[in-house]
């Protein structure tokens, strides 16, 4: 009886550590060697993102290497260097512009694929929260009674702006110069005007990317929450990944209690819940096993 009268005490100390550890998901990783920083532009740049400066070793996902320039943080993807305009942590959003759009003296002549360029990158998706445009330059020959761009007018030729998914039916390959597509904002396009006359407002707010975790040892030392995040090393110019944890570093992922690695199977918001209900019935037929058991030994007058 005694022992199980210190038990059961025991179970719930159990359980309620288990359940602080459940519930520090949204845990922050260390500051010394993930530094939150900002290039002095008041925005506050920090894990999954990292500055290039910091070499020697660092957290934040390959590809999201910052560097600021005359304070803005800029990103360099696919050899664009891009400027970081705001991140949205909870969403894994961030919205860039690029000079080439932001500089167009509102006549955008536009002089490559950013759509390409993004296709190709396996860390950003920039397929939410934009629409794609498809720009026509220099057509010989075009439907009558569409509206052009009219600042790109050269003798004959006309120029063409639609959203991909609404190009009207013609053959624009066969009779244009050439062929761009670029993201903008959805929320920049006004619906009411023309999409002529909303594209410059539109093209220098940029468009937003979404981030995703690198595949292989970064995903695992994230997974089920395992509070993990993702380190680098560089030494000998070849990256090392390591999982930087509660308790220090590990190689692959954080180490996970039995019971806790047991709930995030389960994988579910009620799981903690379900787990504490499991324990509460073996802990509560435990106690009466053990009464019954007790029972049979003591006398059955108390007297
Ligand atoms: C990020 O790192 C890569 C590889 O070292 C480099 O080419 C790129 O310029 C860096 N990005 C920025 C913004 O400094
Ligand atoms: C951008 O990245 C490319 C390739 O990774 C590199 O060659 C180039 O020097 C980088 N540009 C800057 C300004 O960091
Ligand atoms: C990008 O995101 C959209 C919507 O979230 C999704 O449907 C699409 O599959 C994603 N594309 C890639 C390449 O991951
Ligand atoms: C259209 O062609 C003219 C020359 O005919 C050229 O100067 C101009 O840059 C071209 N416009 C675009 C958008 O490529
Ligand atoms: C890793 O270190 C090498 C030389 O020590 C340097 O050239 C390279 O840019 C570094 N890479 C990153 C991603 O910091």
């Amino acid at each position: 009886m005694a022992s199980l009268a210190c038990n059961i005490p025991t179970f719930f100390v159990i359980v309620s550590i288990l359940f602080s550890s459940i519930n520090a998901n949204s845990a922050q990783p260390p500051t010394r060697i993930c530094p939150h920083f900002d290039c002095g532009n008041g925005i506050t740049i920090r894990y999954p993102f990292w500055l290039q400066a910091l070499q020697l070793e660092h957290c934040g996902y390959e590809g999201l290497n910052l560097s600021c320039h005359a304070q803005i943080p800029i990103l360099n993807l696919s050899s664009d260097l891009y400027q970081v305009r705001s991140i949205n942590y909870l969403e894994n959003s961030l919205i860039v512009s690029h000079t080439e759009l932001t500089e167009t003296n509102n006549c955008p002549k536009i002089h490559h694929d950013f759509t390409l360029t993004l296709t190709n990158s396996y860390l950003f998706n920039f397929t939410s929260g934009n629409k794609l445009l498809r720009f026509f330059y220099n057509c010989t020959l075009y439907p009558p009674s569409l509206p052009d761009i009219a600042c790109l007018q050269s003798g004959a030729k006309r120029s063409f702006v639609f959203t991909i998914g609404a190009i009207p039916e013609f053959d624009w390959h066969g009779y244009c110069e050439s062929t761009v597509s670029v993201p903008v904002l959805e929320k920049a396009l006004d619906d009411k005007e023309l999409l002529v006359s909303s594209i410059n407002k539109a093209l220098p707010e940029g468009f937003k990317l979404t981030w995703r975790t690198p595949s292989g040892s970064c995903q695992f030392c994230e997974a089920f929450n395992s509070n993990g995040f993702c380190g680098y090393t560089n030494s000998s110019s070849t990256e090392n990944f390591f999982c930087i944890c509660p308790d220090g570093r590990h190689s692959i992922s954080c180490p996970q209690d039995v019971f806790v690695s047991a709930s995030f199977e389960l994988n579910s918001v009620g799981s903690g819940a379900i787990v504490l209900a499991g324990l509460m019935i073996v802990a509560t037929v435990f106690y009466f096993v053990q009464k019954k058991k007790n029972s049979l030994y003591k006398p059955v007058s108390r007297k």
